[in-house]
């Protein structure tokens, strides 16, 4: 495939920069018809001691501490009570959706003695402690303490749970940790990458021994669809075809189906994107949003440690309950599990050749540029937090 420089699209006037579907799909006619990919400007190389440094790791932790990062859609938590509590940049949280249907989050940790008073997922007026039982409610505020008495200078009213800086934002619920912290780059605007009407229909976390960063890169490309995905996406695909897009430090790119050719002899005005190609929406830093027919997966890549990453993935879709579609879903989703599969096994192998030493660095080229320019982002943010 011929290289050719294609960069036109980018800081287009207009506030997030992102192109139409009607525009995405004449692009990808048009390198279809010449044989041609997006690609960027120069390649990257990426020092193979930033998947190593437990030193450059810690700063990536403090860095999702510091900004605002998604930690999960806002339909996953519909329902006054609903909670999810987790891990992020190794801190334990929870957040819950209070009964005036704002939803906030807190440092997952009792104010006796710092048990996690939450676990998993559910929904609930009253976090309990399972150690020594005090209780809290969903505004975080302690609520009762067995025996009271044996506190006698205990002032309940400043021993609620730690709030912890959240809100919601284009379908998306973001917390930020480190209080005061200041957020440089979020004032960037997003664009609804989960529209109204999507319900989460199934959600787990799966653990990777692989540096998060190397997983996310599999997200990132599609120069690997032959070769990895032999049997699975290259047949219903493109290898090497996609049309790559920045908006602040996020990336979207577009991965056409071979379905797209069914466009062709059809108005541009109904042109969709649904059903016909997957935009990956890479948020910045550690969140991939990938839309399917009819359905779509967030995915948070939690770094748990240098060669340890756990994936929490949500599938939402506005097919309802007993439609048709929604087992047509479910059964793409199937399909999609397998090409899963394939890429953690590439990723496991990209991590044993870092403990391999094989490589000073590692190159992506031109074909792979969102990964360049993630990397290059993560680089500022990192200088910006040690001025
Ligand atoms: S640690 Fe939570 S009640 Fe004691
Ligand atoms: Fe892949």
């Amino acid at each position: 495939m011929t290289a050719k420089i294609s960069s036109e699209h980018e800081n287009r006037p207009d506030s997030v920069g992102l192109m139409s579907d009607e525009e995405i799909v004449a692009r990808i006619f048009d390198h279809i018809d010449n044989k041609t990919t997006d690609t960027g400007q120069a390649s990257w190389k990426e020092p193979a001691e930033n998947y190593r440094s437990a030193e450059r790791f810690d700063a990536e932790l403090a860095l999702l501490r510091r900004r605002w990062v998604v930690f999960c859609p806002s339909t996953a938590l519909p329902k006054s009570g609903d909670f999810i509590a987790r891990d992020a940049a190794s801190v334990p949280l929870v957040v819950v959706r209070g009964n005036d249907k704002k939803v906030r989050a807190f440092l997952n940790a009792c104010r006796h003695r710092g048990v996690q008073v939450a676990s998993d997922a559910g929904c609930t007026n009253v976090f309990v402690c399972p150690y020594h039982g005090w209780s809290y409610g969903t505004d975080g505020s302690l609520r009762t303490v067995p025996h009271k008495a044996g506190f006698p200078d205990l002032d309940k009213e400043n021993r609620g749970l730690v709030a912890v800086d959240c809100l919601e934002k284009n379908g998306l619920i973001f917390v930020k940790q480190e209080p005061g912290a200041t957020d440089r780059i979020f004032a960037t605007n997003l664009p609804d990458v989960i529209p109204d009407g999507y319900r989460v229909i199934q959600s787990d976390a799966l653990e990777i021994e692989a540096n998060w960063k190397l997983h996310l890169e599999s997200s990132l490309e599609g120069y690997h669809i032959r070769t990895t995905h032999q049997t699975t996406f290259f047949p219903v695909q493109y290898d090497n075809l996609t049309v790559v897009e920045a908006f602040g430090q996020n990336n979207r790119i577009a991965f056409p189906y071979q379905a797209i050719e069914g466009l062709r002899d059809k108005p541009k005005s109904t042109w969709s994107a649904n059903g016909r190609l997957t935009y990956v929406y890479h948020l910045f830093p550690n969140v991939v949003v990938s839309t399917f027919p009819d359905c779509m997966q967030v995915v948070v890549l939690e770094p748990l440690g240098l060669e340890q990453t756990r994936q929490h993935m949500f599938l939402l879709t506005d097919c309802g309950e007993d439609s048709e579609a929604l087992g047509v879903v479910l059964e793409g989703q199937e399909f999609a599990k397998v090409g899963a599969v394939e890429d953690r096994e590439v990723v496991l192998g990209a991590q044993r050749g870092l403990a391999a030493g094989a490589n000073e660095f590692l190159e992506f080229g031109l074909f792979e540029s969102a990964i360049g320019r993630f990397h290059g982002a993560l680089t500022r943010e990192l200088e910006y937090l040690t001025i």
